[in-house]
């Protein structure tokens, strides 16, 4: 693994991504970008929106184009991608051996409570029974997430300040030991 400059984070919706990737980005005075985010910025539209029209094939061929472009800028960058990045093999290719990759974790009765029917996520938004969509998000995913990440934090205890001084700490010593 070389590190390339940039942490990538992968992981179920509601693990905290975001969140976790914004404060490490603060602490290590790197840029900060959300697939999800930057996706939106170039389309001008909502994931909901993307789902609606292009359906969940045209929202993927997007968030790959979106990864590329947001791996290829040469700064220094936390990189927190949606849930569903890993599924596309070619957006493994572009995160594996390559980058930081960082697996942040979330049991899926902590997804429940954190997202609920979340109206900004398509996916859990239309099923009628949440606990099994998440089981089988998770059970399709997990062997990816685990096989691209050089680190796991366990964000399960709810705990964000601990959850965060653990990224920290794995994250200082894997860029002390690329010096
Ligand atoms: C998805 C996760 C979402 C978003 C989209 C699909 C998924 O991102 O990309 O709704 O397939 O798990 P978050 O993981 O940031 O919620």
């Amino acid at each position: 693994m070389t590190i390339g400059r940039k942490i990538v984070l992968i992981g179920p919706m509601g693990a905290g991504k975001t969140s976790l990737g914004k404060r490490l980005a603060a602490r290590l005075r790197w840029d900060f970008v959300d697939t999800d985010h930057a996706l939106c910025a170039r389309t001008g539209v909502d994931i909901p929106t993307i789902f609606a029209q292009e359906g969940e094939a045209g929202f993927r061929k997007r968030e790959h184009a979106t990864l590329a472009a947001e791996l290829a800028d040469p700064r220094e960058r936390v990189v927190a991608c949606g849930g569903g990045i890993v599924i596309n093999a070619g957006n493994r290719r572009l995160i594996a051996g390559q980058f930081l990759v960082v697996f942040i974790d979330v049991s899926v009765h902590r997804q429940i409570l954190r997202i609920g029917r979340d109206r900004n996520r398509p996916l859990v938004q239309n099923t009628d029974n949440l606990q099994a969509k998440l089981e089988q998000l998770r059970d399709e995913r997990l062997g990816l997430y685990e096989g691209l990440a050089d680190i796991r934090i366990d964000t399960d205890n709810n705990h964000f300040t601990n959850s965060f001084k653990q990224l920290l700490h794995e994250v200082e010593s894997r860029l002390r030991h690329e010096r």
